[in-house]
């Protein structure tokens, strides 16, 4: 094991279970960095699940204070973007309540797959998975009160463009939420080089229409921007 590997997007304390890429891998490259199926994703699936759904994530995600944060009505409609599998659909699907209805997104069918076990596993039956295709990306079929993407931006491959088609499906005055890595060296998250910062992620969401209302400081190695369509 190495002693500097990079970490799995998810996060947890593991090492270098996928090689460093040499650069994000989303964001318009065609390519993909090494150790990275074309999603973006490490290539070694059980040591990824094991990163996005380790006991000792909840630590430093503190997924029940995101979720409150995204102030879900009873009987709400939501959104995962990015949803792998289903870290916050399964907490977003008790917020909404047995009348909601969370729709999760991937891109990955056997992220998809999972999802479906773990709902069926947790008795959880208003997740509705939803497989986005690189020729046309998945979108929730109906307006959502919230959009929540973690940990997922930098996978998108035309991070405005697809922040638009999301933005798209609120409802009027529905947010979309981004909760993704602070920039640097961590103990969790992505190589550096992977992530998009604050500065970067805000000005996709300006071009995508879109505007800060809201932002928390919970989160120890994350940001967290809570926005609305602007005008
Ligand atoms: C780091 S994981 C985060 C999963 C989940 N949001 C969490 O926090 O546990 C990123 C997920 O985004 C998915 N993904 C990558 N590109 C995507 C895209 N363009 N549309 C939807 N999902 C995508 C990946 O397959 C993966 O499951």
């Amino acid at each position: 094991m190495s002693g500097h590997g990079h970490h799995g997007d998810g996060g947890g304390h593991g090492h270098g279970a996928h090689g460093a890429g040499g650069h994000r891998h989303g964001q318009g490259h065609g390519d993909h960095a090494p150790g990275r199926d074309r999603h973006g994703n490490p290539e070694d699936l059980a040591a990824y699940l094991a990163k996005l759904e380790g006991a000792d994530r909840a630590a430093w995600q503190k997924p029940d204070a995101v979720v409150e944060a995204l102030r879900l009505p009873d009987g709400g409609v939501a959104c995962d973007a990015g949803a792998g599998p289903g870290y916050f659909s399964l907490r977003m699907a008790r917020a909404v309540g047995p009348r909601g209805r969370v729709y999760a997104i991937d891109v990955e069918p056997r992220m998809i797959a999972l999802l479906r076990e773990r709902a069926r596993d947790a008795g959880v039956d208003n997740v509705h998975p939803l497989l986005s295709t690189d020729g046309a990306p998945a979108l929730p079929p109906e307006p959502c009160d919230a959009i929540l993407v973690v940990n997922t931006f930098h996978h998108f491959h035309d991070g405005a463009a697809d922040l638009r088609r999301l933005a798209s499906r609120l409802k009027p005055g529905g947010r979309l939420v981004n909760v993704d890595f602070q920039p640097g060296e961590l103990p969790v998250g992505p190589p550096p080089d992977h992530k998009v910062s604050r500065e970067d992620f805000l000005a996709a969401a300006h071009q995508a229409g879109l505007e800060l209302a809201e932002e928390h400081a919970f989160l120890p190695y994350q940001y967290f921007l809570s926005l609305r369509r602007a005008g």
